[in-house]
């Protein structure tokens, strides 16, 4: 009922005016082609000096490969930027990832691989033909863990790279826990402080293996990098899982109903994402792993809805929360039309929803949070898996309808309090990282850093903003040399990873 309400309250929007230019939107998704290093000079405002240590972050940086259009942003190759803080500066860097498929491609100046997501070989379907080799393109996320900085992408093993000169070490398949074609999701978790290791953080993640049945299997590393638990769980049919929540005691995965038709794959007519079609018909169905790999897997059912993100997920007595981003379908993708003229309003909006898991009645209640288009949340770290009271969000400028993020949105969950700061009409905004304060001791003590492509200057801007309040100017406007194309996930870290200052 609710769904229904939202699809026409976006539907009533459709005419209303749009608070940006397509032609604007369109350029942030043209190729970097440069690689460069430097101290960041241009500035509006003033790098909070306690700010230090290391922002990574991932995205396809190429469109083309030498003039060739690739189908979809999401089979473009990943490009690492990495923005150093250090005493009020800032030194920025960027570097493909060097892998297999990027090396040959721009050897070749060809597309030589078929992407997930419809980039298909130049030759029609004969070249396609039983070609199920995929291009790990390292394009998904970046972490720094256990000395480590990895680039991640779901369906393949992450490779590594110096944190210092962003240079490719190579496929990094993690002191043997993982083997060639085993897939390492692009979404882990840090629990900020683990019960089952006194107290110490430990990074949770998982992999997919997804058939007629489905192998999901997690893994938690200990600060050093070392395993310190590996379990795996095979979940009956098809199941598409980008990103996982945690609790204390579970690894939370929402299975949307979709179903997989391989055969157009196989036969080389579409894409792997071409292939997954929205089943209204079916459950979401919420998956509840026990941590330590003890106990059984619960299963719950919920309306249907498609969900890519979770924001995050608690523990209260016997029940388990969880914040996820909703869509009402899988936005699939149509064969014939340019990523870059996508009709906004023909496609479902991303919104914010709580579900409420009773673990003994295994009833499920949920209730939307925001009705904002919202995509790409942020919480403080040490929030993670508890219960929270600040979400940071990617949001449209308008309060209503389906755009393109132009703007971030702030939700007191406590007062229900919204706060926004937008970068409309010129400005496109990616996934916010929170970056509480050194010393602070209230949650929303500390900065968004947020990468803002700025269409009036075919740049972009590294945006630092006071946590503490959105509706005020931000702290500083950090402008880069050149833009970066539009990307997905990236993480902070404490260590500064710049030049000897
Ligand atoms: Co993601």
């Amino acid at each position: 009922m609710q769904t229904q309400e939202r699809l026409s309250q976006n539907q009533a929007t459709k005419t209303a005016t749009k608070p940006y230019s397509r032609e604007d939107w369109k350029r942030g998704y043209e190729s970097q082609r440069q690689e460069t290093d430097y101290w960041i000079s241009n500035i509006d405002g003033q790098i909070p000096p306690e700010l230090n240590g290391t922002l990574f972050r991932n995205g396809s940086g190429l469109m083309d490969i030498n003039g060739q259009p690739i189908a979809h942003p999401f089979d473009g190759d990943g490009m690492i930027v990495k923005i150093a803080f250090k005493n009020g500066q800032a030194y920025f860097s960027n570097r493909f990832v060097r892998t297999e498929g990027f090396i040959k491609e721009q050897a070749a100046g060809k597309i030589l691989y078929r992407g997930v997501f419809g980039t298909q070989k130049p030759g029609g379907w004969l070249a396609n033909l039983f070609d199920l080799k995929l291009k790990n393109i390292a394009n998904t996320n970046v972490i720094y863990w256990g000395k480590k900085l990895l680039a991640l992408w779901e369906g393949e093993r992450p490779h590594s790279l110096d944190p210092n000169t962003l240079e490719t070490f190579g496929i990094d398949d993690l002191e043997g826990i993982l083997q060639p074609g085993d897939p390492f999701a692009a979404h882990p978790r840090f629990d900020p402080s683990c019960a089952m290791d006194g107290g110490a953080p430990c990074l949770v993640n998982f992999s997919v293996k997804a058939g007629l049945s489905t192998t999901i299997t997690i893994y938690e590393f200990n600060p050093d990098g070392k395993l310190l638990r590996r379990h795996g769980h095979s979940i009956p049919g098809f199941a598409f899982l980008h990103d996982m929540a945690i609790t204390e005691n579970y690894c939370i995965f929402f299975q949307n109903p979709v179903r997989f038709n391989p055969l157009k794959f196989i036969l080389g007519w579409s894409s792997a994402g071409q292939c997954i079609q929205f089943d209204p018909s079916a459950k979401t169905q919420i998956i509840l792993i026990p941590r330590p790999g003890k106990g059984e897997v619960k299963f719950v059912e919920t309306e249907p809805c498609f969900v890519f993100h979770h924001a995050n997920a608690w523990e209260a007595g016997n029940e388990v929360f969880i914040d996820s981003i909703c869509y009402d379908s899988y936005p699939s993708l149509d064969e014939d039309i340019d990523f870059r003229e996508v009709d906004f309003d023909a496609i479902p909006p991303g919104q914010l929803w709580r579900f409420q898991v009773n673990l003994a009645t295994s009833q499920v209640q949920r209730q939307v949070i925001s009705d904002r288009t919202c995509e790409f949340p942020a919480i403080h770290p040490k929030n993670v898996g508890r219960s929270y009271r600040y979400l940071y969000i990617g949001t449209t400028h308008n309060d209503t309808g389906n755009d393109p993020l132009q703007a971030i949105l702030k939700i007191d969950q406590k007062t229900g309090e919204q706060q926004i700061w937008s970068a409309a009409p010129r400005g496109f905004v990616g996934e916010p990282v929170f970056v509480p304060r050194p010393g602070s001791t209230e949650e929303d003590d500390g900065w968004l850093l947020v990468l803002v492509y700025d269409a009036a200057n075919h740049r972009s801007d590294l945006v630092i903003l006071d946590a503490r309040n959105l509706q005020q100017e931000p702290l500083a406007r950090l402008h880069l040399n050149y833009h970066i194309p539009y990307g997905l996930h990236g993480n902070f870290t404490p260590e500064y990873f710049g030049p000897l200052v």
